[in-house]
């Protein structure tokens, strides 16, 4: 067969791999684009910040012509890496803003930007069990909510660990009671802490746990702290809210945020961070071709996700910051109150800014994209997440559309 002959056939067999991006092509695409952005504006059943405000980054990225290079976050951020087309530096300073925002002691941490919420809760549990290791022969067990998020109870199963579940409160929160009683105190504690659960938005009681870790453990101990979506507003409400994500007096020992949840991007991201001391444990694999043991799971990561962190914060103004946080807290405040006035059953827990409540209609729950669940105390139940791009119009479009529905709704038996 000659080369042109193959080429034919190669063109039918994968036609998208041999032509161009048509004109047709193109409209599909911005068709496509077009829907997406318009229905984003009215999700609300999800945590994701969708004011991604990332134009001035598109913008000088598109001027620098950046993409035409193929960077890679390969490696450890602080060690110099010989692959060097990195964003190393700007990924170390987004590490340093959130390690003192979260209160870690000066030069007392290590962490990088991951790629998701899950990513940085795999490190957690992965940093943690190599914790435990270094300090008793005998397997860790995790212990974990059954409200807090299911990535916990996956990556438990991914690094092979027994995982306990315990129960949780109606309001969301680990069920203290329970975690006293299915604490071992003859085997090494890697405690996962949920603040806030995925469906409730719950916050674990973290001082209660250290409680009960003192008086009825005493082992090796390592907590890790999922603060998927509320690490990202929690530091910027300042006191009491501040403290439930500072290091030092929490005493966790990782955090792991959801970059695209609260900060608002185009694609998932995050951020990890631990001690030093977790951080001294991690298998010695040395890389002599990357300068280093490489301490992610992953291997070849993001170099652009580092870059788009730094922008938004370079971006954003710390008042800026607060005023966004302090805006969601008041804005879910206002949704729970004007959806009880319209006599909906619902429920939010303190500094969450996801309100639940009894489930509407499917067309309700298509509408704004609200996400189901069941609970045996509640019932059938959906909520809406106050994310910032979250407005007064849209939470009054849903109270007036849950209004009707519940005003047309046949009255309960009592
Ligand atoms: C509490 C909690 N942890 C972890 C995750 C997973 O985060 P990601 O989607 O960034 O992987 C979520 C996602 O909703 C979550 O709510």
């Amino acid at each position: 067969m000659n080369k042109q002959t193959f080429a034919f056939l190669l063109s039918i067999l994968v036609p998208s791999l041999c032509w161009p991006v048509t004109p047709q092509d193109r409209q599909r695409l911005d068709q496509f684009a077009q829907k997406v952005i318009a229905k984003s504006q009215k999700l609300a059943g999800y945590p994701v910040n969708q004011d991604t405000s990332l134009d001035g980054f598109y913008a000088w990225y598109v001027k620098s012509k950046l993409y035409r290079a193929s960077m890679n976050n390969v490696g450890n951020p602080r060690n110099q890496s010989p692959y060097s087309i990195n964003t190393h530096s700007f990924e170390n300073e987004v590490v340093d803003y959130f390690a003192k925002l979260y209160g870690y002691k000066e030069d007392d941490y290590w962490g990088f930007v991951t790629g998701s919420g899950t990513d940085g809760n795999n490190h957690g549990i992965y940093y943690g069990r190599k914790f435990l290791q270094a300090k008793s022969t005998v397997p860790p067990i995790i212990y974990v909510s059954e409200e807090a998020h299911y990535s916990i109870k996956k990556l438990a199963d991914v690094q092979n660990s027994e995982l306990r579940l315990i129960k949780a409160t109606d309001m969301g929160q680990m069920d203290l009671d329970d975690f006293e009683k299915q604490l071992d105190p003859t085997r090494p504690a890697l405690v996962v802490i949920a603040l806030g659960t995925t469906f409730k938005g719950a916050i674990d009681d973290q001082a209660a746990i250290r409680k009960v870790l003192a008086e009825k453990h005493k082992g090796p101990e390592y907590i890790h702290l999922d603060a998927a979506l509320f690490g990202g507003y929690l530091p910027y409400l300042g006191g009491e809210a501040a403290g439930l994500v500072n290091q030092q007096l929490q005493k966790f020992d990782s955090i792991a945020v959801s970059g695209h949840k609260f900060f608002g991007f185009d694609e998932p991201l995050g951020i990890f961070i631990t001690t030093k001391e977790a951080f001294g444990n991690l298998n010695p694999f040395h890389v002599p071709y990357l300068n280093d043991a490489v301490p992610t799971i992953t291997c070849s990561r993001s170099a652009l996700d580092p870059l788009k962190f730094w922008w938004k914060l370079h971006s954003t103004r710390m008042d800026q910051f607060q005023v966004i946080s302090t805006n969601l807290l008041s804005n879910a405040d206002y949704l729970l109150e004007k959806l009880q006035a319209a006599g909906i059953k619902a429920w939010k827990n303190p500094y969450s800014n996801t309100i639940f409540f009894e489930r509407p209609p499917g067309e309700i729950l298509g509408k704004y994209d609200l996400a189901p669940d069941e609970s045996p105390v509640f019932g059938k139940l959906a909520h809406f997440i106050i994310m910032p791009h979250v407005n007064k119009k849209l939470m009054n479009g849903f109270i007036k559309d849950m209004a009707s529905w519940k005003a047309q709704a046949p009255t309960e038996l009592q």
